[in-house]
């Protein structure tokens, strides 16, 4: 599939925030989910990741079809902890339900890593909730391996 890459603007909004705050939903624990209501923990939320959705944390980059349809769209920018050393950290990517498996997720994936390269990161980083197969067979593919597993147990 053919497609350009430009800047997010402020009109891509109305489709992010509702793509980002579902793919955060659909990989909520099934027994934290199951607790919550959802406009309460959206508005909870989109308190927690807007300077990551609006702000200059980050950049927003959408691919466009051949004729401006807008087919997807990665938040990218830095992340730090363990170390020192600052790496690159792909917060969110999303394609369009209609047109998934075309090869835009790996084509968002891979330009992502090209964007953390050309700023002379070593290293690109994400999470991946552990029910999102589609997401992680996309990332196991380019090369992406897990390094530390986020474990919970319920309390009884
Ligand atoms: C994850 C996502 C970005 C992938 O985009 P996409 O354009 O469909 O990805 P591609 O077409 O490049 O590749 C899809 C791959 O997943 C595979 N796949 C599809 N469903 C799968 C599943 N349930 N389990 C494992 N692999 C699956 C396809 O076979 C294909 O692999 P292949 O190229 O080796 O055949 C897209 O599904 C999406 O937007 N999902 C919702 C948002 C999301 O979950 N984002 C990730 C947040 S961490």
């Amino acid at each position: 599939m053919d497609l350009r890459m430009r800047k997010g603007r402020r009109a891509d909004l109305p489709i992010i925030w509702p793509a980002t705050l579902q793919t955060a939903w659909d990989d909520l624990p099934e027994d934290e989910r199951k607790g919550l209501d959802r406009q309460a923990w959206e508005s909870h939320f989109r308190k927690k990741i807007e300077q990551y959705v609006e702000g200059n944390r980050t950049e927003r980059w959408v691919a466009e079809g051949p004729s401006g349809e807008f087919l997807g769209y990665i938040i990218i920018g830095e992340s730090g902890f363990l170390t020192p050393e600052v790496h690159a950290f792909l917060y969110d990517i999303w394609v369009a339900p209609d047109h998934r498996g075309k090869g835009i997720g790996q084509a968002l994936v891979e330009w992502a890593g090209d964007w953390a390269r050309r700023r002379g990161h070593r290293k690109i980083k994400l999470e991946v909730g552990e029910g999102n197969g589609r997401a992680r067979h996309v990332y196991e593919k380019l090369g992406f391996s897990a390094e530390r597993r986020y474990m919970g147990k319920p309390l009884r």
